[in-house]
């Protein structure tokens, strides 16, 4: 385990080890040494600050970008003003993109006053050859660039990045190894992230995804759960298992006897000292009535369940390549509701994808209505190079804007609704954090992930407390502490 790695006692002078993670422990130690030479040069340890877009899986690698530098003996910094940053980058959507190139040129200008400062980049959008070769063109500021797959060799990369001139690049096309024991900074100490696939093997034809994260390879029951069971002994109550589609957890690689998500659930279910469960990502085309009764029988399973449209339309949901129809996603969304009525069920949108009419946003409209979302992630399409909606014919953005507009505004009048009928009950809430606008406020979530904001301080957070639900304003409750 890596918590018994002592760094004094890897000798450094010796040819690095073939195997992992000790091949990463020796680099460990190695940029300690570049550290220390740091600190007698500048009377101070180097500080190191890593910037997250994009979603859970990013944050969760985040975590383990931050351990490792910390293992490395670099001082966490609070600002991008740091000895060293890296951005853990999303391409999803172009926006994410643009945001990324924006923050560079800031990044150039702390570079021109901090000369020991290196910048690195790294994460999906690191996985495509336009962005790589733009980087190289025109960002020759930047030090370091390496992608989703080797993440693990960060360790190693730090160090080549301090010993070798001019930007180093290192991208793997795709991979078939998962490196266990890495160090891993958790950025809440009562709730945790817990990666049990990696990759995706869809292909919806607008998403990236599959090109930048690989093949879909799971993570052995074992390890998942020796994971959780340290984590729960090191405080953390609430885990969310994260995988681009975990209804499809164990089946690749081919050759494996994984259990199935409901089964690996039933064992996290077990684990004492954990007493939240979630996971991201469901896809509709696979949730099995398994897991439905998994969920229904389980004290741990929080009430809710994320589960992306996309489009209401059978004809887009086809071309999408998403697999299920606008009635299959009705069905299963009331066989959900029937079995476990309490259920939040939320879920992302796509507007404008090629080809979407009228009618074909009126579709969605009419799911939403019928579903009754406790929240929806709207998203206007974005042509993503490679994948094959970017290809067919686009739909002008004057069109996507009122569509986009009419089912957002349905959104929230649903959202609205569907969210209020807990108000007046008191319920079980986990204090997260301080209030971000008011310090005499914390901020908590109920078991199905709707926020709550009550007055209490910072000794509350990482309990579960009962909190009376006072007034429900739109997505998020105003409540009074009972407990
Ligand atoms: N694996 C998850 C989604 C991961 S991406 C799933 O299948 O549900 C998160 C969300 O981003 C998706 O649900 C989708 O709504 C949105 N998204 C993905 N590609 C997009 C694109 N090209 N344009 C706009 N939104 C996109
Ligand atoms: Fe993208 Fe579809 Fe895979 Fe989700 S399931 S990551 S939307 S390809
Ligand atoms: Fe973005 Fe990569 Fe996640 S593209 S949404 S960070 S898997």
């Amino acid at each position: 385990m890596y918590s018994e790695i002592n760094f004094d006692n890897i000798d450094i002078n010796a040819a690095p080890p073939a195997e992992e993670p000790a091949r990463q422990y020796y680099y460990m130690a190695k940029c300690r040494e570049l550290v220390r030479e740091f600190e007698l040069k500048n009377a101070r340890r180097p500080t190191a600050f890593t910037q997250t877009f994009g979603c859970q899986m990013n944050a969760r690698d985040s975590e383990k970008l931050s351990g490792i530098l910390r293992s490395a003996g670099f001082a966490e910094a609070d600002s991008e003003e740091a000895d060293f940053v890296i951005y853990n980058t999303c391409t999803v959507r172009d926006n994410a993109n643009q945001r990324v190139f924006g923050r560079l040129g800031v990044l150039n200008g702390y570079k021109k006053k901090n000369p020991q400062m290196k910048v690195a980049l790294c994460g999906c959008m690191m996985q495509e050859d336009l962005v790589i070769r733009k980087l190289q063109k025109s960002y020759s500021f930047v030090d370091l660039v390496f992608g989703t797959h080797n993440l693990y060799k960060f360790a190693e990369l730090l160090y080549r990045c301090y010993t070798e001139k001019g930007m180093l690049v290192d991208i793997w096309k795709d991979t078939d190894k998962i490196v266990e024991d890495l160090p891993v900074e958790r950025k809440y100490p009562f709730k945790s992230g817990v990666n049990i696939m990696f990759g995706c093997n869809n292909f919806c034809s607008y998403c990236i995804v599959p090109y930048v994260r690989g093949r879909e390879r799971s993570r052995a029951p074992e390890e998942i759960l020796r994971e959780i069971r340290t984590l729960a002994a090191d405080g953390v109550k609430e885990v969310m298992l994260l995988g681009q589609n975990v209804n499809s957890y164990g089946k690749e690689p081919k050759g494996t006897e994984f259990m199935t998500f409901p089964e690996l659930l039933r064992e996290v279910e077990k684990v004492e000292g954990i007493e939240r469960i979630r996971f991201m990502t469901s896809h509709p085309k696979d949730l099995s009535d398994e897991l439905i009764q998994v969920m229904k029988e389980s004290k741990k399973i929080c009430r809710h369940l994320h589960l992306p449209l996309q489009s209401g339309s059978t004809r887009i949901l086809e071309r999408m390549n998403r697999r299920y129809t606008k009635d299959s996603y009705l069905a299963l969304a009331e066989k959900i509701r029937r079995e476990i009525p309490d259920i939040s069920l939320t879920t992302d949108i796509i507007v404008g994808f090629p080809g979407e009419t009228e009618e074909d946003a009126e579709d969605t409209i009419d799911v939403i209505r019928k579903v009754q979302f406790d929240n929806a992630f709207t998203f206007v399409y974005s042509r993503r190079t490679g994948t094959p909606a970017a290809v067919m014919e686009q739909v002008p953005e004057d069109k996507v804007r009122e569509n986009f507009d009419r089912i957002l505004a349905c959104v929230q009048e649903t959202a609205r609704e569907r969210v209020k009928r807990f108000e007046g009950q008191t319920l079980p809430v986990l204090v997260e954090e301080i209030n971000e606008q008011d310090a005499s406020f914390v901020t908590g979530r109920l078991s199905n992930n709707t926020v709550v904001h009550f007055a209490g301080d910072g000794s509350l957070i990482g309990r579960i407390v009962d909190v009376k639900l006072k007034r429900c304003e739109g997505f998020y409750y105003i409540g009074e502490l009972m407990s």
